[in-house]
């Protein structure tokens, strides 16, 4: 399995493993396509024999110590393969190599996935009942390093 920058021609794989992971609450395929541009350093795909099997999208905050991990999405077939955590270590290890020593990202209260994140440092920040709109709510994780 390889982890590499996503290029124009993974963005529909991308969108798939972003629907996949996120339904409705997905980003839909423009924004995917804009991030492309904006962040093309952070927008990260895992690459399998089997073709795409996961990516991670980082993006930089106003300051430019805050780093924000935007999604993370692996196949369902996929999963539990240790595939979601080296994404999101590299993703860390790049956003750490653009100046972002704190690193934050938001959890449903419920989503098994804050293991993965407490394992790699994160600790609750803050909670919003509404964060997504009413009965979305999120916590925010913050990992400093
Ligand atoms: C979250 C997600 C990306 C994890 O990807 P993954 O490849 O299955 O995760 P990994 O195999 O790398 O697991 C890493 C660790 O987290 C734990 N973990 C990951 N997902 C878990 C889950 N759903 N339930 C329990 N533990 C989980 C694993 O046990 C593992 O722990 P270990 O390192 O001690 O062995 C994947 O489940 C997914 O795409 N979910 C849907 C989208 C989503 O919820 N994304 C996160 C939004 S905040």
């Amino acid at each position: 399995m390889k982890i590499r920058a996503a290029t124009k021609a993974d963005l529909g794989e991308v969108f798939r493993l972003e629907l996949g992971g996120f339904g409705e609450h997905g980003y839909p395929d423009f924004f995917i396509r804009q991030a492309l541009d904006l962040w093309p350093g952070t927008l990260l795909v895992a690459e399998s024999e089997a073709g795409l099997v996961g990516y991670a999208l980082g993006s930089m905050g106003e300051a430019k110590e805050q780093g924000w991990i935007l999604s993370l999405a692996v196949d369902e077939r996929q999963r539990g393969m240790g595939i979601g955590k080296a994404l999101l270590q590299r993703l860390l290890a790049e956003l750490a190599q653009r100046g972002c020593c704190e690193q934050r990202l938001t959890v449903h209260p419920n989503n098994p996935a804050a293991g993965l994140y407490r394992s790699l440092g994160f600790e609750f920040e803050t909670e919003e009942p509404d964060y997504f709109g009413p009965g979305e709510p999120r916590q925010v994780l913050l990992r400093r390093g």
